[in-house]
């Protein structure tokens, strides 16, 4: 409570507080307005190469059309920010919430996820728009929402950047989906660069004993990465090297796809179902291998990363290694002594962990409580980053989760062993 009287020192001090808390928050408004710019513009780029008809497909049920994906980030920001914290905000289209809510049962009724790419309308000119009236208005919100309310509206904020910074990884895991069923092999941008790996460097040491996991510290974090809580690591050594395909083309050449014993149950009901016999995009050509990747068909690099395979095939891969899978306590304690290459930014990294809430979790209530907590359940967990990451997006303690069965992410092994 400021004192009743107070000397014109103590006003002068107060009144150049005031001035320097009011231009703290002018400044923090502009940092967020240009970071809100900078992620919107980065979904709009990955989006330019990409022709109507690309953005309206949609190849399976897991996979989302372009078009979706740059009208339910817009959506999110709509329904979670601008509707309950602009006043005068008004909604584009009353028809947008039904068919670009994704799965957030409490903000209402929703159109079938496989039925996306059924949608030729609206149009990819009026999501243009559409991405254009809610950017203005997210504008009008930073530059007017009252002191009081900054806090909440800047978190919303982030998580709607960070939220729309997972689509922008997935227009391109969802898009290249697409072009496989292409028998040309179209691709998305010319020259998309082979994914670079270290020379693999054998194993290191992990420490043995009780280490914490889960995000500490300060910015941004998903709900999944806490709490921070202890995990015991028996003694082990993880890779510092992701597995090449060099090393995949031998599992392969030894009959890894054809020897039941390497496979989990379900893993070899898959493979017996769907045929398989090499990763994801990979066809014969002239008798050597290739690759659809987002530059084309191009020959497999031997000592590139593998890359989209599922888990089940990197289990498989591991137990004909005579290794293991890492646990996302072993990848995350490894990551945090830099005791591992590659870590972000080529491929994302299958490891054992199911996708469990950590002890203590609990999902926030309301809609946005929906973000992470509902999907703990049949999936696992990969850490890392990959190629199609957006810069920034990446930390130690990200927990991405799939199915085991998910065949078209930027996804890849890595992996530890355990003494004798
Ligand atoms: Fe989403």
């Amino acid at each position: 409570m400021p004192p009743a009287l107070s000397s014109p020192v103590v006003r002068r001090r107060d009144a150049a507080h005031r001035r320097a808390t009011a231009n703290q928050q002018h400044d923090s408004r502009i940092a967020w307005r240009d970071a809100y710019a900078a992620v919107r513009a980065e979904t709009e780029r990955r989006a330019a190469p990409l022709s109507a008809e690309d953005q309206v497909v949609q190849s399976m049920p897991d996979a989302s059309p372009t078009k979706w994906h740059r009208a339910h980030t817009t959506w999110f920001f709509e329904q979670f920010l601008l509707v309950p914290h602009l006043p005068d905000y008004r909604v584009f289209d009353e028809s947008f919430a039904y068919l670009f809510n994704s799965y957030y049962v409490a903000a209402g009724p929703r159109h079938a996820r496989p039925r996306r790419g059924m949608l030729t309308r609206p149009a990819c000119t009026e999501v243009a728009a559409y991405r254009a009236h809610v950017d203005a208005a997210v504008a009008r919100l930073l530059a007017r929402a009252e002191e009081t309310k900054l806090a909440e509206v800047l978190r919303l904020l982030e998580i709607g950047l960070n939220h729309e910074q997972q689509h922008q990884e997935l227009i391109l895991t969802d898009i290249l989906h697409a072009f496989a069923q292409n028998p040309f092999a179209p691709a998305y941008e010319a020259g998309w660069p082979a994914p670079a790996v270290a020379a693999p460097k054998g194993f290191a040491e992990l420490p043995r004993g009780v280490h914490r996991i889960g995000f500490a510290g300060e910015g941004f974090c998903f709900d999944n990465e806490g709490p921070r809580h202890e995990v015991l690591l028996p003694p082990s050594r993880i890779a510092r090297g992701l597995v090449t395909n060099a090393q995949w083309l031998e599992f392969m050449i030894d009959g890894g796809y054809s020897t039941p014993s390497l496979w989990l149950s379900d893993g070899w009901a898959m493979v017996e179902a769907e045929g398989l016999r090499a990763p994801p995009y990979w066809q014969e050509r002239d008798g050597s291998w290739h690759t659809l990747t987002l530059g084309g068909l191009v020959p497999v690099a031997p000592q590139a990363a593998v890359c989209h395979v599922s888990y089940y095939e990197a289990d498989a891969f591991a137990r004909w290694a005579g290794k293991d899978l890492p646990t996302e306590a072993q990848w995350e304690v490894a990551a945090g002594e830099n005791l591992i290459d590659d870590a972000f930014g080529i491929v994302w990294q299958w490891t054992r962990s199911a996708y469990l809430p950590y002890p203590g979790y609990r999902a926030a209530e309301g809609a946005l409580g929906e973000y992470n907590g509902k999907f703990m359940i049949n999936q696992m967990v990969l850490r890392g980053s990959s190629q199609a990451t957006p810069a920034g997006h990446a930390r130690a303690s990200y927990r991405n989760f799939f199915p085991p069965s998910a065949r078209w992410q930027f996804s890849g092994v890595r992996l530890v062993e355990y003494p004798d």
